[in-house]
């Protein structure tokens, strides 16, 4: 079968350095006395590969033990966590992207500035609980039809976005939200530019495929993004975590696959995911 890779896919520097950190950090304090305050992305191989070195993991912080280091990931976390982890002498490894970094900066410059903060992003995501931790009463909204019922009556609004979330879905909200009469609308550009070159390189892709597969993480925001943009150009689209999850049905009819991946996807995984799909 003949397979044609996207020409952006796969780890970006944001989890690279996460993962450089982790295991400078395992190396420099001992294997089995880093603790990772939950996955450090999302993606298993990645996450047994760290364990194997020696990266425990919790979800609680309260349970890591007081002679540790517990690590920041790259969603980064809100200000009590990091409160709580000093507090507790705990010595931190900070692995926050530096794009989610800005934009707790930005919440936390907004509300300090009298703006109601308002971010664009799924609530049940780290980055987002992590970043509206920076400011008080931020309204979080994901969908326009939350927008009437969410938004609170400010006349100064400040908006930011998940760095995960493409464009189109942004200025989707942002459409709705001007349409309402509020005096000042300040809008900080939060996306990551390595989501959004991704984006581009998938949906350019699937003009020249007859199936496309999206490699990564099934919790991964942006991998579910680019699976969800591959749907909306009507590309068959499978979003798998590994080889493993394939199925020859996945291939009937097709002559060319496409394969492209999320920013916390390793190379090996689509090295081997191309390979198998090109034996068939
Ligand atoms: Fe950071 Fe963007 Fe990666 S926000 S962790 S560089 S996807």
């Amino acid at each position: 079968m003949k397979v044609k890779l996207a020409d952006k896919r796969g780890f970006c520097f944001g989890v690279e350095d996460a993962i450089e950190i982790a295991e400078k950090a395992v190396e420099e304090r001992g294997a089995g006395n880093v603790v990772s305050l939950g996955p450090v992305i999302h993606n298993k191989s990645v996450v047994e590969h760290l364990e194997r070195k020696g990266l425990n993991q919790s979800d609680d912080l309260e349970t890591i033990p007081e002679t540790s280091s517990v690590l920041i990931r790259s969603h980064g976390a809100t200000p009590e966590v990091l409160e709580r982890a000093r507090e507790r002498n705990l010595h931190i490894v900070d692995a926050t992207c530096v794009l989610v970094k800005r934009a707790q900066d930005v919440v936390r410059d907004l509300h300090q500035e009298g703006y109601h903060v308002v971010m664009i992003g799924d609530r049940d995501h780290p980055e987002v609980r992590g970043v509206i931790g920076y400011a008080p009463n931020v309204v979080v909204i994901d969908r326009k039809e939350e927008i009437a019922k969410a938004l609170p009556h400010k006349e100064r609004l400040g908006i930011v976005v998940q760095t995960t979330h493409s464009p189109e879905h942004m200025a989707e909200i942002v459409a709705e939200i001007v349409r309402r009469p509020f005096k000042e609308i300040r809008i900080h550009n939060t996306l990551c530019l390595e989501v959004t070159q991704r984006q581009q390189a998938a949906v350019a892709l699937c003009d020249e495929v007859d199936v496309i597969f999206v490699l990564g993480g099934l919790h991964s925001a942006n991998t579910q993004e680019l699976a969800r943009l591959c749907r909306a150009k009507d590309t068959r689209t499978y979003h798998l975590e590994k080889w493993e999850d394939f199925d020859p049905f996945m291939v009937e009819g097709v002559r060319v696959a496409g394969v492209t991946a999320g920013a916390s996807t390793p190379e090996w995984t689509i090295q081997e995911f191309v390979r198998e799909l090109e034996t068939l």
